[in-house]
Order: structure tokens, then sequence, then C-alpha cells
């Protein structure tokens, strides 16, 4: 009788090691999606699009975490971040691989190339937009997708109507080489920064004024900090999605289709919605009534272009003649 009990205990804690094995097999996998504009941006709301999708599209065998507002890592640090795998997936703007030594994604920055988001997509949906992804992997990381956000406007706290009124401002930049040769063209001061630092650098007057798509300058409250902004769309901010290219390659084959499927969603979510929130964020700066917004004319839009054009050529042995003429043969770009 003792012997029986013992045995059938013996099945007992047998078969409850038999079954934890796959109940811990079973624990979801992680990715840990980190950026650093607030929730409620074009970025903001596709990553929440592809955390949805994922999970959904996975039946929760995946569990997307999205931190919002530099909530993990500043830009520069959550680069690194990636590599080194503490974080599985992010999405910086194009601006900042530089750093990396990636240095083509720079083309994006040049100014006046883009003649709106037809033009971009020419490129981000073609070849050209590809071979530039290819060239993270070196690095340790893998490209999935360009995400738009939207075209850029000068703020600052003096009217600008010519590119003279940005001389000997001290204005703040991404951490790209082709918008500090934009901002030297302007004869302005160039100031390299974090993006969460900017609102308070603008406060303080660390710096003068600065460049974003409308979206990051309401969802950040610069309103609250710049009386003057001129909608000069004279260059684009936009998102290479990226992962860990290590973990993206050790995925189940099955699951990893999956969140390709999810990602080309997103996508289509990040590019549709992109234009719209820039254009609705505009009105909110608009009836803040605290930042002065003025269109260019055609002359004042010509002036700017004629000092910023020459930046392509100037740039041309930094991002790669090829890769400029690549880009401007895609897009049709004439000066
Ligand atoms: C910036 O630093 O201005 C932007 O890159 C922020 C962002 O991710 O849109």
């Amino acid at each position: 009788m003792i012997q029986n009990v013992a045995k059938a205990l013996g099945v007992l804690v047998l078969s409850s090691v038999l079954l934890a094995g796959p109940v811990l097999a079973e624990q979801p996998i992680i990715i840990k999606f980190s950026h650093v504009v607030a929730a409620d941006t074009p970025k903001g709301n596709a990553a929440e699009f592809f955390k949805k999708r994922a999970e959904e599209l996975t039946k929760g065998k995946v569990k997307v975490e999205v931190y919002p507002n530099s909530q993990l890592y500043k830009d520069k640090e959550e680069l690194e971040a990636l590599q080194m795998g503490a974080v599985q997936m992010l999405a910086p703007s194009l601006a900042k691989f530089g750093p990396l030594g990636v240095k083509e994604f720079e083309v994006f920055d040049l100014p006046f190339i883009f003649n709106g988001y037809e033009d971009l997509h020419k490129v981000t949906k073609g070849p050209v937009g590809q071979q530039l992804l290819a060239k993270l992997e070196p690095k340790g990381i893998k490209g999935l997708a360009y995400w738009d956000n939207g075209f850029k406007s000068f703020s600052a706290n003096t009217p600008i109507k010519t590119p003279e009124d940005l001389k000997g401002k001290k204005l703040r930049i991404q951490s790209s080489k082709v918008l500090e040769a934009q901002m030297r063209a302007l004869k302005a001061i160039p100031q390299v920064m974090p993006f969460s630092e900017v609102y308070q650098a603008l406060q303080t007057g660390v710096v003068d004024g600065t460049e974003n798509p409308i979206s990051n300058f309401y969802t950040q409250k610069m309103q609250e900090v710049q009386k003057y902004m001129t909608l000069t769309d004279h260059g684009y901010l936009g998102y290479a999605v990226i992962v860990n290219k290590k973990f993206w390659n050790e995925l189940p084959a099955d699951i990893r289709t999956q969140l390709e499927t999810a990602m080309k969603e997103a996508t289509d979510y990040a590019n549709k919605i992109a234009k719209e929130s820039n254009d609705k964020d505009l009105e909110s700066v608009k009836a803040s009534g605290k930042t002065e917004v003025t269109a260019l004319t055609a002359e004042q839009r010509a002036a700017f272009k004629k000092v910023l054009v020459p930046v392509h050529d100037k740039m041309a042995s930094r991002i790669g003649k090829d890769t400029i003429e690549a880009v401007q043969k895609a897009v049709g770009f004439t000066k």
C-alpha cells in the first residue's frame, strides 16, 4: 500500500515536472518598443497599432510593450540599447543614424529634396529605400519599414519671413550633419540636442528656436515657448522601424511572418495618419493663440530654397554622391 502511494506520488511529481516544461515554453516573447515622442503622434499611434496587430496575429505569443516619450531611453541611448538587446524595436528619425555610422540616411534631411509625401514614397517604397535599410545590417540592426511623420517648419520667438531672420539664432537640431550644414547655410548656430530636452531648452533660452513637423511641436507643447512658426516645409522628418537583428533572426519562422504582416499593416496605417495628424495639430497650434503661424509667399519660399539647396552639393562627400543622385532621380528633383 505504502509502496503504491509512493509510486502514485512519484508519477504525480514526474507529470507535474513534465507539464511545467510546456507551461514555461508558453511564456510570451516580449518586444520592448521604445520611442521618444508623445503617444498621440503619428509614430506613437502607429506603434500602438503594431502592438495590437502583433498580439492578435500571434494569438498572444508575442507581447509588445510600447514606451513613449523617452521614458526608457533618449535618442542616442536607444540605439545603443537596441544593439545590446535591452530593447528589441525602435523607430528613430532618419536624421539620427549618422552617429551609428550609417551616414547615407542623412539624404532624407536634404532641404527641399522632396516636394511632398508622394515624392518621398518614391524613395521609401522603392529600391533606394530598401538599399538604405540594408546598410544597417552590419551594425546588427534590421530595418523593417519606413513610417512617415511630416514636413518641418521653423519656429522662434521672432518672426521668420526670410532666411536672414534666422541669422545668429541658436537652433536645436537632431544629430545630422546635413541639418548642421542647413543651419549654417542660414548663418544660424546649430545645437544638437536630444528631443526630450527641447522644450526646456526653448523655455530657458538655451536655444532660440528649432524645426519640427507640427505634430512634434504641438505634442511637446512648444506653442507655450515659441511665439512664431513659419510653414516652410523645407525638410522631411520620418522614421525607420528597426529591430535587433539577432533577436529577429532567432524568432520562430511562423511568428516572424505574423510580425511582418503586423508591421506591413502598421506601416500602411502610419502613412495614412501622418498627414491627418499634422494637419489636425496645426489647427490646434493656431487655436492655442500662443504661436503666430505664418505661411510663406512663393517669393519668400524661393529665397529659402536659394540659400538651402546648395547644401545638397556640399554634403555629397558625407552622404555619397551616388545616394544623393539616386534619390534626386527617383523624385525627379530639379534645382
Ligand atoms: C526629433 O528629435 O526632433 C525627432 O526625431 C523626434 C521624433 O522621433 O520624431
